[in-house]
């Protein structure tokens, strides 16, 4: 991978991060906001559907759908440490065989990657400094429905993440967090022909579902 945001993704989202939150699913099930976009998208109807779940971490959204009837899974993380452990809690739950898997910045894969009916982003937004790039090229893959979870653009989430910069910038990994506007979002996710049909927020959060 050679973008420098990308690099500071591997390096961020390390074996010890994924072995944390790998250990944290098993013990609790999805966090509050993944559970939240599960359910809308299980409301919506998974049945036999096909899903691309890009920077799935260790892949909560794609063992969730496949237990609820969804037909197959794609994969697409820049971390290598989140994708083995997607991959291992795939093999521990019996569906290995349902998910195919590529390792790299889903911007550059784009094209090798066909279009499913649903496609997710659970808090990956907000790790790309091209979103127009990564939120339009990913919605042209949602055949039916297209998930996301990403910051509200708040004062306080600002202020978190400008903290949390500074942190990475100490720490010189040049991963960066952005909160991107969420009228821009919208914008690029309705010029692909998506209505929203689902939203909820929490403090830090926005959850919303789009469909054909
Ligand atoms: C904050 S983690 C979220 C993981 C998981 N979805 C969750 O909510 O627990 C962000 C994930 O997105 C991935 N990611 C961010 N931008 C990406 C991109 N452009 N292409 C592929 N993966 C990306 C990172 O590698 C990481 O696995």
């Amino acid at each position: 991978m050679n973008c420098c945001q990308c690099r500071g993704m591997e390096s961020l989202f390390s074996d010890k991060t994924a072995a944390g939150d790998l250990k944290a699913y098993r013990k609790k099930g999805p966090s509050k906001t993944t559970r939240m976009l599960i359910n809308a998208l299980k409301a919506q109807g998974v049945e036999e559907m096909t899903l691309l779940d890009i920077g799935g971490g260790v892949g909560a959204i794609q063992h969730e759908l496949l237990k609820s009837g969804a037909g197959s899974a794609v994969n697409v993380d820049a971390s290598t440490a989140y994708i083995k452990a997607a991959k291992d809690e795939a093999q521990r739950q019996n569906h290995a065989n349902q998910v195919s898997y590529h390792h790299g910045n889903f911007v550059d894969l784009a094209p090798n990657i066909a279009p499913v009916d649903i496609v997710t982003l659970d808090r990956v937004i907000c790790c790309y400094h091209d979103m127009p790039a990564l939120v339009g090229l990913s919605s042209q893959k949602a055949g039916k429905l297209y998930g996301v979870v990403y910051p509200r653009d708040t004062w306080w989430t600002k202020i978190g993440v400008a903290v949390m910069n500074f942190g990475l910038w100490v720490s010189r990994n040049p991963f960066r967090v952005f909160v991107h506007p969420t009228e821009a979002v919208e914008a690029v996710v309705r010029g692909n022909g998506l209505e929203r049909r689902f939203y909820r927020k929490t403090w830090l959060w926005q959850v919303a579902v789009y469909g054909c």
